[in-house]
């Protein structure tokens, strides 16, 4: 392969990775192209964290064509959030015809560090995102980053990411091992020295008060985070506000769109909807080639869901159809976009159709417990409507037997208090008002506000 330019070189790499669904930015892949094309230094290419290969592709032509050595994708390929990624991760780089060049170590990055004694000139750390992660991936990995090797973090300064910008503030900014720190977009690199000059640790000094406004945000972020986390929802919103109007307009539109899920997401759950359908859209507007997937896919289904609870039938479907019609999107997110069908159908009394879309996004084994314990839900409540009593009791009771899968989900009290509602109000039907009485003071434990199940106890005792 001869190519006239660099620009000719990207512009190939850049065509073979379109339909790769990537985390990371276009804008920051090129950067890890520039880094991996010409470092200096000698040795091997680390990625810690492939997912489906986007930032790995990059790479390995990087290296290829720079004719250094090859990159090792470690990734445990095998994560509750994004599902098991290892035969697309294969048939990505197969495709891409840089499986020659790239070696992959289908494990997580403690386990590969057991082995590995090889010298690194390039080591990308984009794995799990929390504190300790991060910290042990640095830790375990940075001995073998050789003088005058880059390593390079994703997912610095985003509120949703707080470990990673720990992480870089005490082992690179605070130490005087590292120089000629660069960022783009969300990723920060820095060079391997023996020792830093006067004039690079003047630089980073001077780098720390420029990023100070997206530590700022940041800041500010998890106060309101914070506040909204202790159900003081218009205090929150003024900080949101105040971070839209004073601090946005100061950062990169990478930061914001990564940040945009996050204030939709409140929005939302405060029942602000059209707002979080606004900035939903606007996330969606971006244009595709600008915006990694992981996070334009959640925005779609999310969507998709606003537009379900209002009952626009039409825009909700068209929104699932759209997932259930594209790559890229995880089992579980197909499960949402399944089950979103579901209640569509179960909402215009298409009782049959509601079923089997159920039934579909349950063979999915999708493996979020809010979705398991949600569709087993919505399946009792369908077999309730349709007058089924006893399959509708046998749902809820398998429901609120599920003590172990509850706990894992985020809302135990609303489906168990929940679960308890129905069982009560299907043995009133069934004409058993001893044991209706019993489960509508159970549902009171998990859910006291619950309007209709006291307005039924206080029926009861008066009667
Ligand atoms: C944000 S994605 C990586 C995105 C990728 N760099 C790209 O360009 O699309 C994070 C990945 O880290 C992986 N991961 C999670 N824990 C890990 C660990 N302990 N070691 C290695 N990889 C891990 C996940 O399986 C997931 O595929």
């Amino acid at each position: 392969m001869a190519f006239k330019n660099i620009e000719e070189e990207i512009k190939w790499v850049e065509n073979l990775t379109e339909e790769v669904c990537g985390g990371i930015y276009p804008i920051e892949a090129k950067l890890l192209y520039f880094l991996a094309r010409y470092g200096k230094a000698k040795g091997k290419i680390v990625e810690i964290g492939s997912y489906q290969g986007y930032s790995t592709i990059w790479l390995g032509w990087a290296s290829k064509f720079g004719k250094k050595e090859k990159v090792y994708a470690i990734d445990p390929q095998n994560t509750i959030d994004l599902g098991n990624n290892e035969s697309i991760f294969r048939e990505n780089m197969r495709k891409a015809q840089i499986d020659d060049y790239v070696i992959p170590l289908i494990m997580t990055s403690t386990e590969a560090a057991k082995d590995w004694k090889e010298p690194i000139r390039l080591l990308w750390i984009d794995g799990a995102h929390d504190y300790e992660n991060v910290r042990n991936d640095f830790l375990l990995w940075e001995r073998h980053l050789v003088y005058g090797g880059i390593i390079a973090f994703h997912d610095f300064c985003l509120i949703v990411c707080p470990g990673v910008t720990k992480v870089v503030k005490e082992y690179i900014f605070d130490s005087d091992k590292f120089s000629n720190i660069g960022y783009v977009g969300t990723t920060i690199y820095a060079k391997k020295v023996k020792k830093i000059s006067l004039f690079e640790r003047l630089k980073k000094e001077a780098l720390l008060s420029l990023l100070f406004p997206r530590e700022n945000a940041e800041i500010i972020l998890q106060e309101g985070k914070t506040l909204f986390d202790q159900g003081r929802h218009e205090e929150a919103e003024k900080i949101f506000e105040k971070i839209e109007r004073d601090l946005y307009i100061i950062l990169p539109p990478e930061y914001r769109i990564c940040t945009s899920h996050f204030f939709a997401d409140f929005y939302r759950e405060i029942g602000a909807c059209g707002k979080a359908e606004e900035i939903y859209q606007k996330i969606l507007s971006f244009s595709e080639k600008r915006i990694p997937r992981i996070i334009k896919n959640p925005a779609l289904i999310n969507l998709g869901e606003i537009y379900l609870s209002r009952q626009d039938h039409a825009k909700a479907e068209e929104k699932f159809s759209e997932v259930l019609s594209q790559k890229g999107f995880t089992n579980i997110q197909r499960a949402r976009a399944i089950f979103g069908l579901g209640n569509l159908y179960l909402q215009r009394g298409e009782f049959r159709k509601a079923e089997e879309e159920f039934k579909e996004a349950l063979s999915l084994e999708p493996q979020d417990k809010n979705i398991i314990i949600s569709i087993h839900y919505a399946l009792g409540s369908l077999y309730e409507r349709k007058g089924d009593f006893n399959r509708a009791k046998e749902k809820f009771e398998e429901i609120v037997g599920s003590i172990e899968i509850l706990s894992l989900t985020t809302s135990r009290d609303k489906f168990l208090g929940g679960a308890q509602f129905h069982l009560g109000c299907i043995y009133k039907e069934l004409g058993k008002e001893k044991e209706a009485k019993h489960y509508f003071e159970e549902c009171l434990k998990f859910i006291p506000g619950h309007k209709k199940a006291k307005e039924y106890l206080e029926l009861a005792a008066d009667d």
